[in-house]
């Protein structure tokens, strides 16, 4: 069925009696490529799944995966307006914008902070597609959960139809995108006879995580699964990656033939490279952004993955990764937000 210029695919997971349906919103597979040169100074088997290539209108990036399933939930319910919440650089706000006007929707943003002095990169983006944005300075996270409802109430007054989608697009719906991408990664891996040993991902808000481990259970995979987190101290990321591992087994029955949830030890996540704070860059995290850009033309973001990048080669600096294995890197996206940084290069140890 082609609605609103997108196509609308039917999925084989059913939600009781409906079936979940999907948006093709993302350029789809996104290449899984060896990293040669940086995998020869680390010696190790580096490859990359280029998720930071699924193309929204500018780099692409995790959040999309998310949406498809997101956006045609929304579409499903007669929502004409889509609401959702991250910071001032959020690249999830920024992507949700960006394909709600594509379906022509109306986006509005609850941004937390206060409004910054410039607009800068995701924010700019933001403002060239047209969404309506509200800034909220909460003191807890629950706070900005009852902003958004309040804000949801707003647009129900002014005879709007609004659709709530969680902090990071992290529920049980945006979490299904990420089990379709982990089949996707494994089908090109046993194409190209590839076995890996680590995978590295981050975990923000937790769904990117919750469906690749998923995914991971779903095919067996023999690979040791590791999040880095960019963000929360990591009992609170895992609760979170629980919370959306269970929602995503309320809907999907079928596909998923995980048996029983996992505990918070079944789960590796490193928080040890956060830093000073949330997009706070690192000095660590700064340096694998560098090398990266210079061994392998590949832009990571100052706020997630090249925190995760920091991580990985410190784990195999100390052995944790021994030299040799053979290791994945998802690359969720992220590099617009670098933008907002450029002026101050030198103050993060840039040359
Ligand atoms: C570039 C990038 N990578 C990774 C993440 C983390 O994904 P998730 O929030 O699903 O854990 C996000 C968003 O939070 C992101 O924008």
């Amino acid at each position: 069925m082609e609605t609103y210029g997108v196509w609308y695919h039917e999925v084989t997971r059913m939600k009781g009696r409906e079936w979940m349906r999907r948006l093709t919103l993302a350029q789809k597979p996104t290449p899984l490529e060896p990293l040669t040169r940086l995998g020869e100074l680390l010696r190790i088997d580096l490859w990359v799944k280029r998720d930071d290539l699924t193309g929204d209108m500018v780099t692409g990036g995790n959040k999309i995966r998310k949406l498809e399933y997101l956006l045609a939930d929304a579409l499903d319910k007669g929502a004409d307006t889509i609401i959702t919440t991250g910071g001032p650089q959020s690249n999830h706000a920024k992507t949700t914008a960006a394909l709600t006007k594509r379906l022509g929707l109306h986006p509005v943003l609850l941004l937390s902070g206060k409004p910054p002095e410039e607009t800068t990169a995701n924010l700019l983006i933001n403002k060239l597609v047209g969404a309506e944005v509200h800034y909220f300075f909460p003191r807890h996270p629950r706070e900005m959960d009852d902003a958004l409802l309040r804000l949801a109430e707003e647009m129900k007054a002014k005879g709007r139809k609004p659709y709530i989608i969680p902090v990071g697009g992290s529920n049980g719906i945006g979490t299904l995108g990420y089990i379709d991408a982990y089949q996707e990664m494994d089908q090109q891996r046993q194409e190209k006879q590839l076995s890996f040993d680590f995978e590295f991902v981050t975990a923000g808000s937790g769904g990117t995580f919750a469906g690749i481990y998923m995914g991971h259970q779903a095919v067996q995979a023999s690979s040791k699964l590791i999040g880095v987190s960019p963000w929360l101290p990591s009992q609170e990321i895992k609760e979170r990656i629980i919370d959306c591992i269970k929602d995503a087994r309320t809907l999907s029955t079928d596909s998923v033939p995980l048996s029983g949830e996992p505990a918070l030890e079944d789960l590796s996540i490193y928080d040890q490279y956060i830093g000073s704070g949330y997009a706070k860059p690192t000095p660590e995290g700064m340096k694998a952004l560098q090398i990266m850009a210079s061994e392998e033309s590949i832009l990571l973001d100052h706020v997630y993955t090249a925190k995760t990048m920091a991580g990985l080669m410190d784990l195999v600096e100390k052995g944790v990764i021994a030299r040799g294995s053979s290791v994945l890197f998802w690359h969720t996206g992220g590099a617009p937000g670098l933008f907002a940084l450029q002026e101050r290069w030198s103050e993060w140890g840039g040359g």
